[in-house]
């Protein structure tokens, strides 16, 4: 696997393997990699793809300075990964190549709707940060196919929605949530839980499939929210949000659309999010109901 670090290297690799005729398979990180983004990886290398890893620390997409500047940065560790799963170029730039002229003179991307409520308002400016770096790396790698985790389901969300409205000629893929055995849906930030906080930490996805049994079995939105909180602060975690949502569309579900009769094979995704120490967590799992 080769690394470059400026878009005119990254340009030339990308033409010459589109040359050879081959798919381009994008697949945009942070980095401080972890199973989860391998399965992006995979996922690009088993549709056929020539794939293109990359790892950007986006200071535009955090709300918060302390939580940009902890975040981890494993370039090595990261490389050798990337290369055991047979990716083929790995971009990562510094922060000068991605923003030459500074945050607060790049042009910026808002996708509105979809990008607000859940983590839009708990992190205020995120999606703007994401969307709009997640278009430049789109323009450099200028790739047919891009993969996401469904672990960030409103980052997908925002995607789909910027690549429909801007038609982009990209084709966005996304990728099943991947856990450890517990069920905590693996993430670079579960690093920050202590040993003991990382026993709690299933708590988040154990409370959302509460959510997705209780409605299941036909409980009423507000109380299975409500009795949902109230697990979450048994089992040692703050709440941020619990929400129910359409799958689809990211439109918020209301009791009464519940109550009435309900299409045949109705998706919707609980989706959380919670405090555990020093960590922000996740999550969501798809129900269909009826
Ligand atoms: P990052 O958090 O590094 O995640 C990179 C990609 O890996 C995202 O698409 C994310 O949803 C996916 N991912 C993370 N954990 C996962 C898991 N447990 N299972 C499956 N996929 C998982 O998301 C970002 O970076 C950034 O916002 C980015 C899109 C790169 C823009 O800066």
């Amino acid at each position: 696997m080769k690394t470059v670090h400026t878009i005119q290297q990254l340009r030339q690799q990308v033409l010459a393997a589109r040359q050879a005729g081959k798919t381009i398979g994008f697949v945009p990180t942070m980095g401080n990699l972890h199973t989860g983004h391998i399965s992006l990886i995979d996922r690009a290398k088993a549709d056929q793809c020539f794939t293109v890893a990359s790892i950007f620390v986006n200071p535009l997409q955090f709300d918060d300075k302390n939580d940009l500047s902890r975040y981890p940065r494993t370039l090595p560790q990261d490389q050798q990964q990337l290369e055991a799963a047979g990716c083929d170029l790995l971009f990562a730039p510094d922060v000068d190549e991605m923003y030459p002229n500074g945050q607060d003179e790049q042009s910026i991307v808002h996708v509105p709707v979809v990008s607000e409520g859940l983590c839009g308002d708990s992190r205020p400016g995120h999606f703007d940060g994401v969307s709009t770096v997640v278009s430049k790396l789109f323009n450099q790698v200028l790739p047919d196919n891009a993969y996401f985790g469904e672990k960030d389901f409103q980052q997908v969300a925002v995607i789909r929605k910027m690549v429909a409205d801007l038609c982009m000629p990209v084709t966005v893929i996304a990728v099943p949530t991947a856990r450890a055995e517990d069920g905590l849906a693996l993430s670079s930030r579960n690093g920050y839980l202590s040993a003991e906080e990382r026993q709690q930490a299933p708590g988040l996805h154990q409370t959302l499939q509460e959510i997705a049994t209780a409605l299941s079995q036909g409980s009423t939105l507000e109380h299975c929210i409500q009795q949902a909180g109230e697990r979450l602060g048994q089992r040692g975690l703050r709440p941020d949000y619990l929400e129910v949502r359409h799958a689809d569309s990211l439109q918020p579900l209301t009791s009464e659309q519940l109550q009435t009769d309900l299409p045949t094979n109705f998706s919707v995704v609980v989706l959380g999010a919670a405090f555990l120490g020093s960590a922000r967590l996740i999550d969501n799992i798809q129900v269909t109901l009826n």
